[in-house]
């Protein structure tokens, strides 16, 4: 098989592309390396040198029909994409520029370049904004509550059309909160990413508000699963959609506790106690997130075994 994953040098995308060249494909990376890191290909790179190329581009450009008509990909997993909430609040046309423009850019590139199949990175959580119901299935009322949200759910309309127009298997995953080794703690990473990094630094974690927000915690080995599911999937002429999560609801508290069991016994060397202290609450975060999954695992028998401690160890061993 010949894979493109854009954003392939990213926390989900660099996961993805160690899985595809695992099963012995041929991987063709997209990313500006805006967010992303030489270092997420390392493995990559020195395992499977002659089986991967990396192209550093934006996925704005124009060019990329000529390396996706080149590469003649079967599948494209596109991931890159303006993964800051708040930025997309602040710059809403740079996000509708990368995360809706940039996706038709890179669908047309996947058409013109032959692909059959195409998988996008979506979001559940910013799609269904504060939720009616618990978990969100994938009908549930899509209400986005920042421009993030709005510019993921236009590109699936585009998505639909292509799948539609062009005979294309198009799928859309919407996770929930993901996380694990490689999340980059700057910027719009989760919270699990940032606590590492914190405690790392031996510094007490910061909890927004009371920290009874709650989150839907998917470990990113099992999203990259459901990513080479689903890129099996032969259903030209629709667009499929399908929730990523586990299905749990944990607070930020939650998360704290997590730490405070397994930190002791992972953390290396350096072992400081898990301290923590409150902060401002941050306006207009969202309350509670939790998505229903149970389409994925019937039709792909899917499941997210990796819960959230067995993750945290995971994700702490990484970083010590
Ligand atoms: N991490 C989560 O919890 C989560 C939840 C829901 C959806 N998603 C989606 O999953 C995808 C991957 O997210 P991630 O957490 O791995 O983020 P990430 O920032 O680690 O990865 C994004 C990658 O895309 C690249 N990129 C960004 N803009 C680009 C551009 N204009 N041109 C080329 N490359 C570009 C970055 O350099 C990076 O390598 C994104 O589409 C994101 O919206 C993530």
């Amino acid at each position: 098989m010949k894979s493109i994953v854009t954003g392939g040098a990213g926390f989900i995308g660099s996961t993805i592309v160690d899985a595809l060249l695992e099963r012995g494909d041929d991987v063709l990376i997209v990313d500006d390396f805006s967010t992303g890191r030489d270092s997420n290909l390392d493995n990559a790179k020195k395992d499977y040198g002659s089986k991967l190329t990396i192209v550093k581009k934006d996925i704005c450009e124009l060019s990329l029909m000529e390396d996706f008509e080149a590469f003649k990909p079967d599948v494209v997993f596109h991931t890159a994409a303006q993964i800051n909430v708040r930025k997309s609040v602040a710059e809403p046309g740079f996000d509708a520029e990368k995360n809706v423009a940039g996706t038709v850019n890179i669908l047309e590139a996947a058409r013109r370049g032959g692909a059959k199949r195409f998988v996008f990175s979506s979001t559940g959580g910013a799609i269904y904004g504060e939720q009616e119901s618990f978990p969100a299935s994938e009908e549930h009322p899509n209400k986005p509550e920042s421009q993030y949200g709005v510019g993921k759910r236009a590109a699936e309309l585009y998505l639909e059309l292509y799948a539609r127009k062009f005979d294309m298997t198009v799928v859309s995953l919407r996770y929930s909160n993901v996380f694990g080794p490689r999340q980059n703690a700057k910027g719009e990473a989760g919270v699990v990413a940032i606590f590492t990094d914190k405690l790392v630094e031996e510094q007490s974690l910061k909890v927004n508000g009371d920290g009874e927000q709650t989150r839907d915690f998917v470990y990113v080995g099992d999203v990259t699963a459901a990513n080479l599911a689903v890129s099996e999937l032969d259903r030209p002429g629709e667009l499929s959609v399908y929730n990523v999560g586990r299905g749990v609801e944990i607070s930020v508290l939650d998360v704290v506790n997590a730490f405070k069991k397994v930190w002791p016994e992972h953390c290396g060397s350096k072992c400081p106690d898990v301290k923590f202290e409150h902060g401002p609450a941050l306006p207009g975060e969202q309350m509670r997130s939790v998505i229903d999954s149970s389409r994925l695992q019937k039709e792909f028998s899917w499941s997210a075994p990796v819960d959230l401690e067995q993750g945290l160890v995971h994700t702490i061993k990484s970083v010590t």
